[in-house]
């Protein structure tokens, strides 16, 4: 089932040109099964029709505290009571600051007052008027009564400007829709996690590396953040967006990375190594570009740490997740892996395969332990991780509760 599987969620809708983007909002929470009831400011019906809010809807647009006729229909009290929760997109500077100072002039700021379900923010607005004293002092209102607030994001503003102050994308509001209502399995759990490649310098201007994209490693975050999971993630330089709600560590050599992971990985409670990481790096990195003098060069390489298996012969190590991409004999390479360094579990993919693995949005996993082993299906990469991080939770509350007996 769908986590928005008939969740009941109220869009309050205020007056800014954001609002234009709110019917795909809408539409894009029905697809996932919500239930969706939409209430307007005066303002946002200058950039948005009730019309249009309804027809996609598919329920009457409330936004007026002083209808009889609405009143009767759901009233204001009633719709404060439906709401599994209350979404403000775009949340303006004056939204925002009639609700913390708690009035109740108009439907949106009343339903606010009168609702005991939780409240969420998306702030949208030019970036002064976001970093402006008194937009900052009302937010840390909010977030003092536990409304949780959603953005804003960073880029091109309407007006020209560019800074904060964007309303995070409909995509991204989705996303922290159904983070909010997804099971915290993960709560008190730190996950360190290694995603992308790494890079290796030759010169200034040139590098060793390989085709990861991250991914697969970024979807682990991902599933591993909405299930209440701590995540500092590691990751080598990659060309998406980290999600939200990660301590994310920009790195680009192997060597960095090795620091960084046995800095953080003695506070985790899983480790999980699925970064690419380059086995070699240049042994005298060239201080200038290198000049193509001959026709023929040789590299001298040595060999990089091994992260995962460094951090897996710590006295305090946390549980071990290792990756193995493999283009034959996977299941044989990847036990190996499992043992020589000294891991919990290892998830393995066979990149030979076309459709999966490197650089696609699909992959299959086979996630072995020394005594079993699980298939997980080919998929999305995040439905992919959804399952994996599941599956490495089951073996990890195993594994402790053996050790308390
Ligand atoms: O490269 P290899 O196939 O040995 O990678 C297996 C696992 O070891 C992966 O989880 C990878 O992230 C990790 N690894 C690492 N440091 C390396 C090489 C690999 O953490 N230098």
């Amino acid at each position: 089932m769908q986590i928005l599987q008939d969740k009941k969620i109220v869009l309050g809708i205020s007056g800014g040109i954001a609002a234009y983007k709110t019917p795909d909002l809408v539409r894009r929470l029905k697809e996932q099964g919500a239930d969706v009831r939409v209430v307007m400011t005066e303002g946002a019906k200058a950039f948005i029709t009730p019309l249009t809010l309804q027809a996609v809807s598919g329920n009457p647009v409330s936004d007026s505290l002083l209808d009889t006729q609405a009143e009767l229909a759901m009233g204001h009290i009633e719709l404060a009571k439906w709401a599994d929760i209350i979404v403000i997109a775009p949340a303006t500077a004056d939204i925002i600051a009639r609700i913390a100072c708690g009035m109740a002039n108009d439907l949106l700021s009343t339903l606010c007052l009168a609702t005991t379900a939780p409240v969420a923010i998306a702030p949208a607005m030019n970036q002064q008027m976001w970093h402006a004293q008194a937009t900052q002092e009302n937010i840390a209102k909010l977030t003092s009564r536990t409304y949780h607030i959603w953005g804003p994001g960073a880029g091109e503003q309407a007006c020209g400007d560019i800074g904060l102050g964007r309303m995070l994308e409909v995509s991204e509001l989705v996303t922290l829709c159904n983070d909010f209502f997804a099971e915290k399995y993960l709560e008190n759990q730190h996950w360190v996690i290694t995603a992308g490649p790494t890079r290796e310098a030759i010169d200034p201007v040139r590098y060793i590396s390989n085709h990861s994209s991250g991914k697969m490693g970024y979807a682990i975050a991902h599933a591993a953040v909405s299930a209440g999971a701590k995540v500092t993630l590691i990751s080598g330089p990659v060309a998406i967006t980290p999600p939200i709600g990660c301590h994310v560590i920009q790195v680009n050599s192997a060597e960095e990375m090795h620091q960084q992971a046995l800095k953080y990985a003695p506070d985790g409670t899983t480790f999980v190594a699925c970064a690419a990481v380059a086995d070699y790096r240049v042994a005298n990195v060239s201080a200038q570009k290198i000049k193509k003098n001959n026709d023929a060069m040789q590299l001298d390489l040595v060999r990089n740490h091994d992260i995962v298996a460094d951090v897996a012969s710590l006295a305090n190590k946390p549980f071990m997740v290792g990756f193995a991409a493999e283009t034959q004999d996977v299941e044989q390479y990847a036990r190996g892996k499992l043992v020589r360094k000294n891991l919990d579990l290892i998830a393995a993919n066979d990149v030979a395969k076309s459709g999966q693995g490197f650089n696609s949005d699909n992959n299959a996993l086979t996630l072995y332990s020394t005594i079993d082993k699980t298939d997980i299906p080919l998929a999305n990469k995040q439905l992919v991780a959804n399952h994996l991080v599941l599956l490495i939770n089951q073996h990890y509350t195993a594994k402790n509760s053996i050790k308390k007996q």
